[in-house]
């Protein structure tokens, strides 16, 4: 079989199996903003994938799709249990996000974790050819690197985390710490999104890896960027990810979407203003600080329901997971709530929509939403505000953007909340949704200035080039 130049190893493929009702399968786009972010980039170079097809205890052999060579990896019911909806979601995912809730510590999903990241390890030695650069993504893959490295010497290896790095008290709590720096440790570059990650992982290194009891100490330093394993250098670095922004506002100025976002606001009864949510159903995205505030704002007559109308799209996501089944029965209670005291036959308060919606469906969206909010607890960048910027090629629109996300570093003409402080969000919810045309088109344009010229191609690019494998213009 041909093998790659250029290897993703990421735990989803980019596209995802849906085995539907009467039994039929097809192929759909995967959910989270990896996928957003690094499948044109992939489809462009002809890169291959290595990645998870989505559904539990099926085979699938490799398949081209439109420029990308797709490298299934088969994962059992268990695995999925122990692996995937335990040690990433259950163990990882809130750990590195701030414990929002307690991360659970259980060996049996340790080991599964070690197992799966073997067989992605080995599936990626596969597929490289000689000197190929394989660039591993995200948290549920931390090990990958290191196997990757013992199998095959000769790849050039990059690992990008997409979540938050936690501070290093909370990474303390793991119980296996340093088997996950040691995996980190392997790859040739590791990439995070802000620069305090990066540091994070620079102290760990050096307070947790030197210390092999099994092969004598190896001697482990760190200067600032750089980590020395041996004779080996690890570089460790901060590359914000974004977004194909040029195409995202290239779409958004078309005729067909402009309709859209006509019809759909005659649907919604023109309402004065349209406030947007768009999220994994996730508890770290801060879901419910928005519509407490919405709530607290109609119920103070701050705000009429006549005029503001909420929408809301929550992705269903990792829906077997305890915490994400409850926040779910928490958030839909509350807009079962606000529509109860609120909402008019025909004129609900809250739209709120359990389900994916596509990309031209999500623009219009976009381009209808006079203000758009995004309010996480904690979050590695956000890409929907992201795209919310690009969509508004018109200034048009406001954003209310959490602190704790990423793209706050980046985004600093939004309004800026800590979704912590309740009356800090509704004056900014206020704030925006009467902010008037001048100072709002000012602040458009200072946000777009930053999407536009800071997108997925210039982030690649960095990492890749930081990794010492640039690419061709
Ligand atoms: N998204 C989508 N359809 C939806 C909701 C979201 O395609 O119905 C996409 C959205 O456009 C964005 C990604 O999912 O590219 C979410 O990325 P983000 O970084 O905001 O959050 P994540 O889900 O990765 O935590
Ligand atoms: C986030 C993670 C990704 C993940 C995505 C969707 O973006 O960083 O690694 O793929 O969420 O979550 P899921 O669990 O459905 O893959």
């Amino acid at each position: 079989p041909n093998r790659a130049d250029f290897v993703v190893v990421a735990n989803r493929l980019p596209v995802d199996l849906e085995r539907l009702d009467d039994g039929t399968e097809r192929w759909k786009h995967s959910p989270g903003g990896l996928v957003t972010a690094l499948e044109p980039f992939l489809r462009a170079r002809r890169g291959a994938w290595v990645g998870w097809p989505g559904v539990a205890d099926i085979d699938v052999e490799p398949f081209a799709d439109d420029g990308l060579q797709l490298h299934p990896v088969r994962l059992s019911a268990a695995e999925f249990a122990e692996y995937y909806e335990g040690f990433s979601n259950a163990t990882l995912w809130p750990l590195y996000h701030d414990v929002v809730v307690p991360p659970v510590f259980d060996r049996s999903w340790w080991h599964a974790y070690q197992r799966v990241n073997r067989r992605f390890a080995e599936a990626a030695a596969e597929v490289s050819a000689e000197g190929a650069t394989v660039w591993v993504q995200d948290y549920q893959l931390q090990l990958v690197p290191a196997m990757l490295r013992e199998l095959r010497p000769d790849l050039r290896i990059g690992f990008f985390l997409h979540i938050p790095f936690p501070p290093v008290e909370l990474f303390m709590q793991l119980p296996w710490r340093t088997e996950i720096v040691r995996g980190l440790l392997g790859a040739d570059l590791v990439g995070f999104h802000r620069p305090g990650g990066a540091q994070n992982f620079l102290w760990l290194a050096r307070r947790l890896a030197g210390f092999e009891p099994s092969r004598g100490q190896v001697g482990v330093r760190s200067r600032p960027g750089v980590v020395q394993v041996g004779d080996r250098t690890v570089r460790v670095g901060a590359f914000p990810i974004s977004i194909a922004s040029a195409e995202l506002d290239r779409l958004a100025r078309t005729k067909e979407i402009q309709q859209r976002v006509k019809s759909l606001r005659a649907e919604l009864g023109n309402p004065r203003k349209i406030l947007l949510g768009v999220d994994r159903l996730d508890y770290t995205k801060g879901i419910d600080v928005r519509l407490h505030a919405f709530h607290e704002l109609l119920a103070e007559g701050k705000v009429k329901a006549e005029d503001v109308t909420m929408i809301q799209i929550a992705t269903p996501s990792r829906e077997r997971v305890e915490h994400y089944k409850q926040m779910r029965e928490d958030i839909e209670r509350e807009v079962g709530r606000i529509n109860g005291e609120f909402g008019r036959v025909g004129h609900p308060a809250v739209h709120y929509l359990h389900t994916s919606v596509d990309r031209k469906d999500l623009v219009s969206f976009y381009c209808a939403a006079d203000v758009m909010v995004v309010t996480p607890v904690r979050d590695g960048m956000n890409l929907v505000c992201k795209e919310y910027v690009a969509c508004r090629h018109d200034l048009g629109g406001a954003l209310v953007l959490s602190e704790f996300a990423g793209a706050a570093a980046e985004l600093t003409s939004s309004f800026l909340v800590n979704p912590h402080n309740l009356d800090g969000v509704k004056d900014a919810l206020l704030a925006a949704l009467d902010i008037d045309e001048a100072e709002g088109r000012r602040r458009m344009r200072a946000l777009r200035r930053q999407v536009l010229t800071h997108d997925v191609d210039r982030w690649a690019r960095s990492f890749l080039e930081a990794l010492g494998t640039p690419l061709a213009e």
